[in-house]
């Protein structure tokens, strides 16, 4: 299956099943805004619960907060968000297509990139073992070309873009040749800045009201809070606070499905250190979160790191952890060293002093800060388009299964009398009343059992548990695996142990 087919399904297939639904569908729909659906919902809190257990509950020095989503305006004004967070956004005046420059310029770059790939490809087939890839690179005229050709791209649009020369940024879209993809023309307008915070008002009339902002990333809660929380909770340089919450950004290009949302969830954590001693931090938070990802056992080539060029206005470094989406590797984590950008801001604007007295050195220092940073909606769209998978069986039939990691699937086992008669039914019920204070359990005796087992197969159900008439004499029940589709008798008592073995989240976080 080619990858655009298989966005097209797995966006098919999240409607169909109840994973994810347009946002206010009878009205159209809203551009960018999306509703989790039943089975959604299930998947994105066993998500959310893996990383807040691996980031507060595996940490004795990482502690949590809820903080709300309207803040003080000059919050904003502190962080740097009024003023910086911009896109420099360009027009295309045939096709009246509206594009991020950067991306436009980062996509060429990425072309390049790729060239040079197929060529060490093609390299590698003709060499075959003798192969020194790294020589190869360093040395090939056509491959130095394409990958210097990136980089230098990347690069000039990086100090254009810091030095807020827009003009440069045209010029440079220009001088390569960069066309739309809609309309293949290179009639462009100037590039713009345009801020991505979504305002509102607070009050009743419009005289009294203040303009508030719906806040476009959760970390500002946290670095408000840091005096709150470090001295309620006595805590000691290094810890770090982690919050999960709704983030708003008015995205010029919001597209791909729940990858760039307008409305959307992040998972961060700010990690306060000494100064001086950030490097270190930010290298362990690489090698942590990459690790937390491979935990969830999807192929360790399909993630990447991707060291930023142009940094955002608060970082003195920044890595992205990619994914290999459906359409391509794209940015699915940040972590950034913020320095004490942040926190020294606000002491400026609220005159506030938000220090730390380092027994040990017997000194008051504003930490620096590593931060974590995931959307919960795109490791939601890694994991289940990679979940999704159409497989032909030995009988000749097909299957659509989702092959969701067992202790994060939305059911984690489906109980399913072989008949509606002869007391099945009641035997079913009482496991479920049994096995549901532990795991989200469905009872399902509609259709034939082949039939539950496909329904099952597509929300990823890890476990089928089918009651039959031996059950009655046996106390024993079949137990059907999602992935191998083996089945085998297992004593009623002994099912709650079974499960857990594989559906706890400890199977993850012990990784
Ligand atoms: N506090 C730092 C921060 O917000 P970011 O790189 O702008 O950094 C962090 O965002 C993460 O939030 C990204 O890696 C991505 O997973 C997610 N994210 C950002 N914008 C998003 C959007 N429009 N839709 C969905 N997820 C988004």
């Amino acid at each position: 299956m080619n990858q655009d087919d298989l966005f097209k399904k797995v966006i098919a297939h999240a409607k169909e099943y109840g994973f994810i639904f347009p946002s206010s569908e009878i009205y159209d729909g809203l551009s960018a805004v999306y509703d989790y659906g039943q089975n959604g919902v299930e998947l994105k809190k066993n998500l959310r619960d893996y990383w807040w257990k691996a980031m507060v509950q595996m940490h004795e020095n990482i502690v949590g907060l809820d903080a709300a989503i309207f803040m003080h305006p000059t919050t904003w004004k502190a962080s740097g968000h009024v003023d910086a967070f911009n896109d420099p956004l360009i027009d295309n005046k045939d096709s009246k297509k509206r594009y991020r420059a950067d991306v436009l310029i980062e996509d060429y770059a990425e072309k390049q990139r790729q060239k040079a790939e197929k060529e060490i490809e093609k390299a590698k087939k003709r060499f075959g073992e003798d192969f020194d890839e790294a020589l190869y690179r360093e040395t090939n005229p056509r491959v130095k070309k394409y990958l210097d050709e990136a980089s230098d791209t990347v690069k000039r649009m990086a100090t254009s873009l810091d030095a807020g020369d827009l003009a440069d940024v045209k010029s440079l879209i220009e001088e390569k040749g960069i066309a739309c993809p809609i309309s293949g023309s290179k009639n462009w307008t100037e590039v713009r800045q345009f801020n991505l915070m979504f305002g509102t008002q607070m009050g009743s009339v419009a005289e009294g009201a203040s303009t508030l902002y719906l806040r476009p990333e959760t970390a500002q809660g946290i670095f408000v809070n840091f005096l709150n929380v470090q001295k309620t909770g006595r805590m000691k340089i290094p810890f770090g606070i982690a919050q999960t919450g709704k983030a708003f950004r008015n995205e010029i290009v919001a597209r791909q499905f729940i990858f760039r949302m307008r409305e959307f969830e992040q998972m961060e954590m700010q990690y306060f250190v000494r100064p001086g001693e950030e490097m270190k931090w930010y290298e362990y938070w690489k090698e942590e979160r990459m690790n937390w990802h491979r935990a969830l056992g999807m192929d360790e080539s399909y993630y990447r790191f991707h060291d930023h060029a142009k940094l955002a206005h608060y970082a003195n470094a920044a890595a992205d952890i990619e994914f290999n989406f459906p359409f391509g590797f794209k940015e699915l984590e940040g972590i950034h060293s913020r320095t004490d950008f942040d926190l020294k801001a606000h002491e400026e604007h609220s005159g506030k002093k938000l220090q730390f007295f380092d027994p040990e050195l017997g000194q008051n220092y504003v930490p620096y800060v590593i931060e974590t940073s995931i959307g919960l909606d795109r490791l939601f769209l890694a994991v289940l388009s990679y979940a999704y998978r159409e497989e032909s069986l030995e009988d000749g039939s097909s299957r659509t299964v989702l092959r969701i990691p067992a202790p994060l699937a939305p059911v984690k086992a489906a109980i399913l009398p072989l008949v509606k008669k002869a007391g099945l039914p009641e035997i079913s019920r009482e496991i479920l009343n049994e096995l549901r204070y532990d795991f989200n359990i469905q009872y399902d005796e509609k259709d034939a059992i082949g039939k539950r087992y496909r329904r099952h197969d597509a929300i990823g159900t890890p476990y089928c548990i089918t009651v039959d008439h031996e059950t009655k004499e046996d106390n024993c029940v079949t137990l059907r695996d999602r992935d191998s589709m083996t089945q085998e008798r297992v004593p009623i008592q002994n099912l709650k142990a079974k499960l857990s073995e594989s559906l706890s989240l400890s199977s993850l976080l012990k990784k």
